[in-house]
């Protein structure tokens, strides 16, 4: 019985993972982002659909989307730079912060550098209407080498929901409470890739800098998926009457298994249980005493400012809280 069950789950599991990723299409370079900065360290490649973004002693570089969207499904493979990355910080978030200066909306997936021989770490944290004074940072390890081969990272948004995945495994859901208010983001964003110098917080509080010994440092990127309602920057409309058919529905029982499973093995921080920085977890946070046990065993991290995705965020710089990570 309970054999039966397991395969019928792997069952539903499959054609989960199949439908979700989507076969939305992957779209040119071209034909949906434009460089935001760093010139010649964006690498178009000659298949169109391959970017190169370089971080050297100069500058590291970026690119963004060309219409803004609210809602959708957004998604690339990424292989990140390998050997000795500490202070490196390769980010692929949503924003409106270039429209939006005090009540900016951000969706983050921000991969941390690390010393050689140290895996590179995974944070997401969102911002709704300028919570910058809430961050609400995770942290996770991978179940991979992420330098050794491309991998799948998805940010699916609705006006409900939050869904971040790693190769099609869900591994965090910001589901939209009354409570969280306008802390939800809301608002039309841009999608941006970019890699820059974090020396002063990506790797043990800024413990370990930039080498510029190991420049250039490379990301790449290939897969790009935009697969959203796009909206007019002036009205702020969306033409889409259905977020569902550009998302695809929330997570399946099947898939909660192993987003859980997931959070269990490699979440190593969540800001529901950083008693340092609130003192009373925010509103949104159910608490699981053995999750809580269990985050303990990893160090605190420090908490500074300093917060950027690159240097042509300038309005963004300095007003966020970020999260310094300990890396190890
Ligand atoms: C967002 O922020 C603006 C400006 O601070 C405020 O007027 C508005 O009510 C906020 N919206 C929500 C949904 O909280």
């Amino acid at each position: 019985m309970e054999g039966l069950l397991v395969v019928f789950s792997y069952s539903i599991l499959f054609a989960f993972v199949s439908a979700s990723s989507r076969n939305f299409p992957i779209i040119p370079f071209d034909e949906g982002y434009s460089p935001l900065f760093g010139d010649s360290n964006l690498v178009i490649h000659r298949d169109g659909e391959s970017v190169h973004l370089s971080l050297d002693e100069r500058t590291g570089s970026g690119f963004v989307s060309h219409d803004l969207y609210l809602h959708g499904y957004f998604s690339a493979s990424i292989k990140l730079p390998a050997d000795y990355t500490a202070g490196v910080v390769v980010a692929f978030y949503m924003s409106n912060g270039d429209m939006y200066q005090n009540n900016h909306d951000e969706i983050d997936f921000e991969f941390l550098g690390n010393i050689r021989g140290k895996n590179w770490r995974i944070q997401t944290n969102v911002y709704g209407n300028g919570s910058t004074n809430i961050g609400r940072e995770e942290r996770y390890g991978l179940w991979f080498d992420p330098t050794d081969d491309f991998h799948q990272y998805s940010i699916s948004w609705t006006d409900s929901q939050i869904i971040f995945y790693v190769d099609n495994v869900p591994i965090r859901e910001v589901t939209r409470t009354e409570s969280m208010g306008g802390d939800f983001p809301s608002k039309a964003m841009t999608l941006y890739a970019t890699i820059w110098d974090a020396s002063d917080w990506a790797t043990n509080g800024g413990k370990y800098r930039v080498n510029y010994k190991y420049a250039p440092y490379v990301a790449e990127f290939s897969d790009l998926v935009l697969h959203g309602c796009a909206v007019d920057p002036i009205e702020q409309v969306g033409k889409c009457e259905n977020d569902e058919k550009n998302t695809g529905s929330g997570v399946t029982p099947a898939q909660r298994m192993k987003m859980e499973n997931f959070r269990k093995k490699h979440m190593t921080y969540s800001y529901c249980y950083d008693r340092v920085r609130y003192k009373a977890p925010p509103s949104e946070c159910v608490i699981n005493s053995q999750e809580a046990e269990r985050l303990r065993k990893f160090d605190p991290v420090t908490f500074g400012s300093g917060r950027h995705h690159g240097k042509r965020h300038r309005h963004t710089r300095g007003s966020h809280t970020e999260a310094a990570s300990s890396s190890f």
